[in-house]
């Protein structure tokens, strides 16, 4: 079966080399508008939309979760980091940081299906985007705290995602499916068994 959205999700990639060119004021309002339709536990839309077109800011982002990876054993963080020039959001021009109160159980659940939506929404028009665990770093390390602020998350939100976007410049297979991660249980394979 095709259809436009089936598209977009066997199209989609996680990209980590973007162009400096910025997505427009179009494209982020409809990214926006795809971010707050998502669904989450209870209708409770637990999460906060910081959107970052800044790169001094995304370079001190950068810099603070590298401190604190640096910190940490070298078998406990990621190796991308012994790459010459790497950067935590690959220099993509707008990062969306989703925080959420840490109070809520479905938060963590409910902020990746919102960065899905978002990497879905950005596949759908043409852009590249990449889901960002790394940057958590930066706010369990000494700066947390100034960057929460900087990022202006709500008063008792933390970190829990990012998504950074814009247009990709690298090309990528899709990923190779693990195998045994699917069971389907029809009425007649239960009465056999
Ligand atoms: C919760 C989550 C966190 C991720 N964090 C990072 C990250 O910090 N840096 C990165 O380069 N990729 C990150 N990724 C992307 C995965 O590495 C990627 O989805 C996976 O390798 C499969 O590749 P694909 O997205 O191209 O299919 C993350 C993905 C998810 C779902």
């Amino acid at each position: 079966m095709e259809n436009e959205v089936l598209r977009a999700i066997a199209q989609r990639r996680s990209h980590r080399a973007y162009d400096a060119r910025q997505i427009s004021c179009k494209q982020l309002d409809a990214l926006m508008e795809a971010a707050l339709s998502a669904p989450s536990a209870n209708n409770f839309q637990p999460w906060h939309y910081t959107v970052v077109q800044d790169q001094g800011l995304l370079n001190r982002v950068h810099r603070a979760a590298e401190a604190a990876a640096m910190l940490r054993d070298r078998e406990d963080r990621s190796p991308r980091y012994d790459s010459e020039g790497f950067q935590i959001f690959y220099h993509a021009p707008t990062v969306f940081f989703i925080s959420a109160p840490e109070s809520r159980s479905y938060a963590p659940i409910d902020c990746g299906i919102a960065a899905q939506t978002l990497a879905l929404a950005a596949q759908s028009m043409g852009l590249g985007s990449v889901i960002l665990g790394m940057p958590r770093d930066a706010f369990t390390g000494r700066e947390g705290k100034a960057l929460e602020k900087l990022l202006r998350f709500p008063e008792g939100y933390s970190f829990v995602i990012a998504v950074a976007i814009g247009y990709p410049t690298d090309d990528k297979p899709a990923h190779e499916r693990k195998p045994g991660t699917i069971t389907i249980l029809t009425e007649k394979e239960n009465q056999e068994a």
